[in-house]
């Protein structure tokens, strides 16, 4: 049975590094499955993940968070195929930043849709469905750890991916799965720049900064390091 890890948010930014650092080396995986939205730069990176990776398998799933049904519909591709995956890294995220007032109700709901329930539905379909999971790895943020003004809906679903964490990781240690959250601070992606545009992106972490964390978190190294919910920043 072939080791495998799938990735949410994989065209761009931290997912894309972080499939980059899974696939072109001697990690734990045998076979990598990236998630995102059908479009040009996903198509790029999965060129350019093929083309770093030697006997690690990349297979891609297109799906929109935005919908709720669209975890079930990872799962049935991934059945179809005969895929158990071993290690999930909910990373795919969204932010339209607003303060209270300017805050409309369906964007926060879509911030809910994929940075919460898109993981909770990921993890709660893999055990439904008897995935042979390993490890369960949350991006969450430290906007999560501390409010921040003007990003209401963004802070308070990382906060509850952090509180969901913690509940999973009480339900799921039992059963051998670990789960690790992980909370990057400022790191040079599109989404950052979203939220501070007038930063200058060289100045802050890079995704391969928060890809060798993963990378760690995934080897026996990362067996040996308990935590409830690891900053990472520069
Ligand atoms: N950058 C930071 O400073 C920072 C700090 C802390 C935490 N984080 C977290 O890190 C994670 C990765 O973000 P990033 O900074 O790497 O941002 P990014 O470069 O903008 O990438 C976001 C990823 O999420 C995917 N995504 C967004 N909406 C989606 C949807 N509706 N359906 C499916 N996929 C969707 C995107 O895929 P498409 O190509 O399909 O849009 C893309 O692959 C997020 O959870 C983010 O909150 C980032």
């Amino acid at each position: 049975m072939k080791k495998t890890a799938l990735i949410t948010g994989a065209s761009r930014g931290i997912g894309r590094a972080a499939a980059m650092a899974l696939a072109c080396q001697d990690t734990a995986f045998d076979r990598i499955v990236l998630v995102a939205r059908d479009s040009k730069h996903f198509e790029q990176t999965l060129a350019e993940v093929r083309g770093v990776s030697n006997s690690c398998e990349i297979i891609e799933i297109f799906a929109d968070f935005d919908d709720p049904n669209v975890a079930t519909e990872i799962f049935d591709q991934l059945d179809a195929q005969g895929i158990g995956l071993d290690t999930i890294i909910n990373n795919a995220g969204f932010t339209k930043p607003a303060t209270i007032v300017n805050t409309d109700l369906a964007d926060f709901e879509k911030t809910m849709r994929v940075n919460l329930y898109s993981p909770f539905k990921m993890v709660q379909v893999a055990l439904q469905r008897d995935h042979p999971l390993k490890s369960i790895i949350n991006i969450a943020s430290t906007a999560g750890i501390s409010g921040r003004a003007g990003w209401l809906s963004y802070s308070t679903s990382k906060a509850a991916v952090i509180n969901m964490s913690e509940v999973l990781r009480d339900e799921l240690t039992p059963f051998g799965i670990k789960v690790i959250c992980l909370s990057p601070g400022r790191c040079a992606t599109d989404l950052r720049r979203t939220l501070a545009p007038d930063e200058d992106p060289n100045t802050i972490m890079q995704p391969s900064q928060v890809a060798d964390v993963i990378k760690v978190m995934t080897s026996p190294v990362g067996d040996l390091l308990q935590t409830q919910n690891l900053v990472v920043r520069t």
